[in-house]
């Protein structure tokens, strides 16, 4: 990446006052977390209308438990990677920021991103299909499977199924921010789960500068203002400025291997 582009868009963010950023599974890649469409995306090895849903919740609860326990078991042992951590400097520099993540693993709140919404949930939160109670738990791995709420009733991942509709005050806030934002930067999502997907749509529409960082092309790349392709964790640092830009990107320090 040039050092113009770079210094050209850190220009744009310390002139900017209101920033949003949308990320999916790509700024986790780096950590060791799983995509879900990539050749050894989870969508290639697994269906997901058999682990994903609420159907496939009601007809075999324990399944679809012991596939969420080990996603939780993985991720427990991934630290955040530098694009979380840029992610989470580039807030402490926005006087109005908003981090849309479509990703559950928690890393972004464990790199220090305050203001996040987890438009998919979030893996360590547990809701109780009786009472509708969230709880946090961070068993890894579960004791029981299925584990049951204190009133008995089943407990289920509080993340977002396909058929599912997403928390409503997190979507009025995502589409808030898209609306209002000067810069919306896009890191590490295929672009093509919706109402996520809109969102730089949307942000383009009312006026912001949208920015893609993503490994490869994606069906937004032809509509940002600017588009890396690459490697989020190595991409972003020196992007933001929070690293000089030396020529070629440095190697990314990768954190520790993540246990299968
Ligand atoms: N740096 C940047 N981008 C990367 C990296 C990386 N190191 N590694 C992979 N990518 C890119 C891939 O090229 C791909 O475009 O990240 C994107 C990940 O796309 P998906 O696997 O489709 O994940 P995501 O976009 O988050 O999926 C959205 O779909 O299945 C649902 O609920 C699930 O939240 C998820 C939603």
């Amino acid at each position: 990446m040039s050092r113009s582009g770079a210094s050209k868009l850190q220009g744009r963010l310390r002139r900017a006052r209101r920033v949003a950023v949308l990320t999916g599974a790509g700024v986790s890649a780096e950590s060791g977390v799983p995509t879900f469409r990539g050749t050894d995306g989870l969508w290639r090895q697994y269906r997901a209308e058999d682990l994903a849903t609420p159907e496939a919740f009601r007809r075999d609860p324990g399944l679809v438990w012991e596939w969420y326990d080990w996603r939780r078991q993985l991720v427990a042992t991934c630290q955040p990677n530098p694009a979380h951590r840029a992610i989470a400097a580039l807030e402490r520099d926005a006087p109005e920021f908003l981090l849309i993540t479509q990703n559950v693993d928690g890393l972004h709140r464990k790199a220090g991103s305050v203001r996040v919404v987890e438009l998919h949930g979030n893996l360590w939160r547990v809701r109780c299909v009786r009472d509708e109670r969230t709880t946090e738990n961070l068993e890894a791995p579960l004791q029981d499977i299925p584990p049951r709420c204190t009133c008995g009733g089943l407990l289920r991942p509080d993340v977002v199924w396909f058929g599912e509709a997403l928390p409503a005050e997190d979507l009025r806030r995502a589409f808030e921010a898209a609306e209002s934002c000067e810069i919306f930067l896009v890191v590490g999502t295929s672009a093509v789960v919706q109402p996520a997907a809109s969102l730089p749509m949307i942000a383009r529409e009312h006026g912001a500068y949208v920015v893609e960082v993503n490994l490869e092309p994606t069906p937004l790349t032809s509509t940002a203002h600017e588009s890396h392709h690459g490697k989020a964790g190595e991409i972003l640092p020196h992007l933001l400025g929070l690293t000089p830009v030396p020529g070629p990107p440095s190697p990314v320090p990768q954190g520790p291997p993540c246990s299968p």
